[in-house]
């Protein structure tokens, strides 16, 4: 295995931001990630764990060695008359693993297509789309700890996922490298299309029985339509979480902002989509240089090339403000800050 220093990461996150790692390591097996772990020269270093990067800001240099799991494989773990387990290395790209699963029919991840990054990073926020979340179908997440390269699985519930969250970005934060995930997909596909545009989407397309090989398709030209390529444009896709208010606070502003759409998640709790917010809030489209709103959903901020992580902070900053300012609500960033 080659340590690289002093390691461009322009290409390692999908902002297309500039960051200089002090070392870069990609591994490609769990032996090879253990290794270095227990590596007494490498032991005082401070370690990052980096997987596709489409979830992270950089706003400065790593001082760190950076580790990049890219560990590969889609491997058949156990298979009933109903399910299928496929345990996938951390380092397979998410939508390729999604098209693996439509391509054989194995249903419960087609909502989740065109998602960019890694599937060892998709645990760590729990990521989801269209009405499902990645909770639904892990079955446990295999890691190694950072400290002592000791493997450890976690199953599902020892996850603790929650909305964009896992108990990787909390309790154990930058404590374990994810070097695999086992998911549980389903033979018999139960098609999920209750969520956003999807069913319109199918309808435009002439499905009326769809596969889930239609909903993919249908969900991937949904995404095109409104979140921009980080091949083409850099961005994390969402920038903030879609906050969640108590239904006092919601019923209050609704007297004063009637358009305001708002989902219930509990009996008392309601969640509003932060791009309406920011939207209303005037941001849509906003450009200030290199950096700005997306034009179609303004809940996604971008890099049109050669910005910098301090100008997107600041940006994100400001927009937090203003919708505070206007609506009394404080947005959290879903977007990890480097
Ligand atoms: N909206 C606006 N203006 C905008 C954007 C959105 O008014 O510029 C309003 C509309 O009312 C729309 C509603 O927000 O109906 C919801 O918008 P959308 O369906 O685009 O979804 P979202 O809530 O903005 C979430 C996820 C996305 C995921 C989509 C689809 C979060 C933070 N984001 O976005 O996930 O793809 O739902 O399920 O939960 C990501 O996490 O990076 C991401 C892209």
């Amino acid at each position: 295995m080659q340590i690289q220093s002093n390691f461009s990461l322009r290409n390692f996150n999908t902002f297309g931001l500039e960051s200089t790692a002090s070392f870069f390591a990609e591994v490609g097996s769990v032996e090879e990630l253990t290794e270095i772990l227990r590596d007494p020269l490498w032991q005082q270093t401070a370690k990052f764990i980096l997987g596709g990067g489409s979830n992270v800001l950089f706003t400065q240099n790593v001082n760190a060695l950076v580790i990049h799991p890219a560990m590969k494989g889609i491997d058949k773990i156990e298979e009933d008359k109903d399910h299928i387990w496929l345990k996938v290395g951390a380092g397979e790209s998410w939508h390729g693993f999604v098209m693996h699963c439509v391509e054989h029919n194995y249903g419960g991840v087609e909502n989740l297509s065109l998602i960019p990054g890694t599937v060892g990073a998709a645990p760590m926020q729990n990521i989801g789309a269209y009405g499902v979340e990645i909770k639904d179908v892990v079955e446990s997440v295999e890691t190694v700890s950072i400290d002592e390269g000791q493997k450890r699985i976690f199953s599902n519930k020892e996850c603790e996922f929650g909305y964009r969250e896992s108990i990787f970005k909390k309790a154990l934060k930058n404590q374990f490298v994810v070097t695999g995930v086992t998911f549980v997909l389903n033979k018999k596909p139960v098609i999920n299309v209750g969520y956003g545009d999807v069913q319109k989407t199918l309808a435009e397309m002439n499905v009326s029985n769809p596969t889930i090989a239609d909903v993919s398709q249908a969900i991937i030209t949904i995404r095109r339509s409104k979140l921009p390529d980080p091949a083409q444009i850099g961005n994390a896709g969402s920038f903030f979480k879609n906050p969640e208010i108590s239904s006092e606070q919601y019923n209050s502003l609704k007297q004063l902002f009637p358009e305001m759409p708002g989902y219930t998640v509990s009996e008392t709790m309601v969640k509003v989509p932060a791009g309406w917010l920011i939207e209303q809030a005037g941001w849509k489209g906003y450009r200030q240089g290199s950096i700005g709103v997306h034009q179609k959903q303004a809940l996604v901020l971008v890099n049109y090339g050669g910005g910098n992580g301090n100008e997107i902070r600041e940006l994100a900053g400001t927009i937090q403000l203003s919708v505070e300012t206007k609506y009394g609500i404080r947005l959290s960033p879903e977007v990890n800050f480097i």
